[in-house]
């Protein structure tokens, strides 16, 4: 198989560099920066023999070499600074996803393909529109991070090993974001039942300022190693056709009460993509949450310029 990820920066090397090391496919890296891929991609073949990969990394700044791939992944635009919100990044990461989107699109017309630029749901919701994808085949990539964030502090909290822990975020991949720790579960139970509330919300405060927390360490840019092995996760999912269920920026249509929004959500992953965004039963109060987060979600889309 062969994978394009758009933008050799530090999302998208990370994210080649995984996919290489777990022997998932041929990656090609694409950037506007000359030089920049093809050096990162050589750099990875280097390592070929050390870690004992069989695919190919290569490094173009040509969409014609991109042609057919299986999965294109879009990480191509500005990160946050500190005190920048995911939000700030619209005006100039619009102009970018609109312009690669369509190159991308034309080369690999039935590719599937996964949205990382930030702000994601807004980036995801533009990439629709200017494509015409199914719903299936486009989705974005958001909640297997946060979820990732928040399993990391109930680790951290009730020191247990991370295979033990399945930890759910949903919702705008953002300051909108919502956890759901009855959903949470180590070794099957949920952590309401092993934490007290105030230890829950600290949790949950950590997986909601987890992105901020390493800008604030950073910097120069936001993170990356993260977001690169959770780019790696869902590819594999696809790839691999693996009906696997995790947190993706997906179209909900009508499941949860929503209509027509890209957001986080529980989605199951196969070949063609999102097979089915999957319904948790949530309680009233759950829900509410979730739509309050979608009307988030909404507010930020009225920002998108035509
Ligand atoms: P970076 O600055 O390291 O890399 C971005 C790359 O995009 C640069 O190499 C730049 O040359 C390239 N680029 C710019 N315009 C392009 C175009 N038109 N075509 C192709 N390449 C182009 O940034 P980093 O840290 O890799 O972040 C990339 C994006 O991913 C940011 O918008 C960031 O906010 C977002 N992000 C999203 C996450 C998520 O969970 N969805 C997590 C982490 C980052």
């Amino acid at each position: 198989p062969k994978v394009t990820i758009v933008g050799a920066g530090n999302v998208g090397a990370t994210a080649a560099h995984i996919i290489a090391s777990k022997n998932l496919a041929d990656v090609v890296l694409i950037d506007v920066a000359e030089g920049l891929p093809q050096g990162k991609a050589l750099d990875m073949m280097h390592m070929r023999s050390v870690e004992k990969f069989t695919v190919k990394v290569t490094g173009t700044n040509d969409y014609a070499d991109t042609r057919d791939s299986d999965v294109v992944v879009i990480t191509a635009g500005i990160a946050r600074k500190p005190g920048m919100t995911r939000e700030d990044l619209l005006g100039v990461n619009a102009g970018i996803m609109k312009s690669v989107i369509g190159a991308a699109m034309e080369a690999s017309p039935n590719a599937v393909f996964i949205c990382v630029t930030n702000p994601l749901d807004v980036m995801t919701t533009l990439a629709y529109r200017e494509s015409g994808l199914p719903a299936n085949r486009l989705m974005g990539m958001g909640g297997v991070l946060d979820s990732s964030r928040l399993a990391y502090a109930v680790c951290e909290q009730l020191g247990c090993p991370p295979a033990d822990v399945v930890a759910w975020a949903v919702g705008a991949h953002g300051e909108g974001m919502v956890c759901w720790p009855r959903f949470t579960t180590v070794d099957g139970t949920p952590i309401t039942e092993l934490m007290d509330e105030a230890a829950v919300a600290q949790a949950i405060q950590r997986c909601v300022k987890g992105g901020a927390e390493v800008v604030a360490f950073l910097k120069t840019g936001s993170a990356y190693y993260a977001p690169g092995a959770s780019i790696a996760k869902m590819v594999e999912a696809i790839l691999t056709d693996s009906h696997e269920v995790m947190s993706v920026c997906a179209h909900i249509d009508g499941q949860y009460g929503i209509d027509d929004l890209y957001m986080n959500v529980p989605v199951r992953l196969g070949k063609n993509g999102v097979e089915e965004v999957v319904e948790f039963d949530l309680n009233d109060d759950e829900l509410a949450a979730l739509q309050a987060s979608a009307e988030s979600v909404r507010a930020g889309l009225a920002n998108l310029p035509e």
